[in-house]
């Protein structure tokens, strides 16, 4: 996640490039830009006659990827959209298929650092979790008016919280003395669920970890997004084309895996990396962020005679293998 600004860097930065192989004239569509830093990366391999496609559902995000791609010497264009409607978009944009497509799931930092933004239980701010401000539904509405089984079946379906239930218990006693309506209040309900106090916990995960990011999950509908987005990536990417996915969780990542599986067997995807490729341990320590990332990458067939001399060598071979992992 992040982008180019204040230091911010991207995750498995080296490793997308050197997986998505772009070349000067392709289309490159970076369906979650961010902050820009991965497109700004892509981006410089393309020339003149080259495409960058940026796509976001924050408007916020959208106007920070802008300075980041400015420069670029490729045609740019910015799309408000989800990702789940990629399809659209390029219709809309009339380009045709895509030669590349990236995908880095979840938030970026800006929007974890806005308190007002309300994904952050590490500063007070209002139960939000919106990705598009435009959207309807608030992490408030669903904690304040699900039933105790519906939440805690969000917050085990979405996050594997082994507490779910005592979580649910917990929201659902302290809604009759009112409704909850921010960061700070949520996670000090989790923390009385669990009996954990967050200042002199042992483990390094806050104890409300989970329960935010099945929250963020079900309001932003990121598994459905994904969904889409992997149901429609064949008919976007031309032959040869590779699609690149970066997961920060078992759930998104489990997606990608058996998306790409099952169309290898239809013949649809060649696998391009046998495993899926982490951060090495030097970025882990520099972005703690990157320690769950995971970059899958498949590319499109039939890829043609040129990609099967250039690349069928190496590390492609190799991606032949069974990706079990
Ligand atoms: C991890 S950040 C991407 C960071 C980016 N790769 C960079 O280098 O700065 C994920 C971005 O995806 C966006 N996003 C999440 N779900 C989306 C969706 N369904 N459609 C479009 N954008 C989405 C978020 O708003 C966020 O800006």
């Amino acid at each position: 996640m992040s982008g180019g600004e204040r230091g911010h860097t991207p995750v498995l930065l080296d490793a997308v490039v050197h997986w998505l192989r772009v070349r000067p004239e392709d289309v490159v569509v970076d369906a979650t830009i961010g902050l820009g830093g991965h497109s700004a990366a892509l981006g410089s391999r393309l020339g003149a006659g080259g495409t960058l496609i940026g796509l976001d559902r924050d408007p916020a995000a959208l106007r920070k990827a802008e300075g980041a791609v400015r420069a670029l010497g490729c045609r740019v264009m910015l799309r408000q959209a989800d990702f789940g409607e990629c399809g659209a978009v390029l219709a809309e944009t009339g380009v045709g298929r895509a030669n590349v497509i990236l995908a880095d799931l979840g938030v970026n930092s800006e929007q974890l650092d806005d308190a007002a933004r309300g994904f952050s239980f590490q500063a007070d701010g209002p139960l939000d979790m919106r990705l598009d401000p435009g959207s309807q539904t608030q992490a408030s509405d669903l904690v304040n008016r699900l039933s105790e089984k519906a939440l805690g079946d969000l917050i085990y379906e979405n996050a594997q919280e082994p507490a779910s239930r005592k979580i649910a218990r917990r929201i659902c006693e302290a809604r009759r003395s009112g409704r909850i309506m921010t960061t700070a209040h949520l996670a000090r309900l989790v923390c009385e669920a669990v009996g954990v106090d967050p200042s002199s916990r042992r483990s390094r995960i806050h104890p409300a970890t989970r329960t935010f990011q099945a929250l963020r999950i079900a309001v932003n509908d990121e598994m459905g997004a994904l969904d889409r987005f992997l149901d429609a990536a064949p008919d976007l990417l031309d032959a040869g084309g590779r699609i690149g996915v970066i997961s920060f969780h078992s759930g998104e990542d489990r997606r990608v895996k058996r998306d790409f599986l099952r169309r290898r067997g239809e013949g649809v995807y060649r696998i391009a990396t046998r495993k899926p490729v982490v951060a090495d341990e030097s970025e882990r320590d520099a972005n703690p962020r990157s320690r769950s990332a995971k970059l899958r990458v498949a590319v499109r067939e039939p890829a043609g005679e040129a990609w099967r001399a250039t690349e069928v060598e190496g590390d492609e071979r190799r991606g032949e293998a069974d990706d079990e992992s």
